[in-house]
């Protein structure tokens, strides 16, 4: 979820709410069962669920060689290549669920294939997390939605787009 500007948190939270979003990406991260998280996405995830998410393997990049978890469906991982390694012994697929200085590693790797992109049409944020500015000559778009308020409860409108890496 990016807004126009390529925000997409603040102060360690999500700058919007936005139900019909989160929705999507418990379909889709539950479809695949695995993810990849930094360190500072975790605990947010935490702050707001007081828990792990359910049914989910979550796969989380942190330095801090001191951590462990009280949860089984919690792994940290020391490096990019230990996190890639528990992918593979996972089943081989993950999404990678942010934040900003884990999608900007992951998204110069070759084994990252696919973009979800929700737009989030939103009048001017603050943030302190931002995607990557990534050379989109690279990704062929595959779905395009309009933009929409996907739910009364939305806070703003989105879109989504799908794209696929060129070199796939
Ligand atoms: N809009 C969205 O779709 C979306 C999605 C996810 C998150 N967010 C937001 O983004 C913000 C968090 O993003 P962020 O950029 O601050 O942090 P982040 O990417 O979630 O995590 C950064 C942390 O990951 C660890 N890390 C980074 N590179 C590493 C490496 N090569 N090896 C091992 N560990 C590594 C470090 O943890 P240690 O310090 O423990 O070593 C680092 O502090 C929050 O506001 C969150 O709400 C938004």
């Amino acid at each position: 979820m990016t807004d126009e500007n390529r925000v997409i948190g603040n102060n360690g939270k999500l700058p919007w709410r936005l139900p019909s979003d989160l929705a999507r990406f418990k379909e889709n991260t539950q479809q695949t069962g695995v993810m990849i998280m930094g360190h500072n996405t975790y605990a947010s995830i935490l702050e707001r669920n007081n828990k792990p998410l359910q049914g989910r393997k979550h796969i989380v990049l942190t330095r801090n060689k001191f951590l462990s978890s009280q949860y089984a469906s919690v792994t940290f991982a020391r490096s990019v290549e230990k996190a890639l390694m528990e992918v593979t012994l996972s089943g081989g697929r993950a999404f990678v669920i942010g934040g900003g200085e884990i999608y900007r590693i992951f998204l110069q790797l070759p084994e990252v294939k696919r973009l979800y992109i929700t737009t989030v049409y939103a009048p001017e944020l603050s943030g302190d997390a931002y995607f990557p500015d990534i050379d989109m000559r690279y990704w062929k778009l595959i779905f395009g939605s309009t933009i929409c308020q996907w739910d009364t409860k939305d806070e703003y409108e989105t879109s989504h787009e799908m794209y696929l890496h060129l070199a796939q």
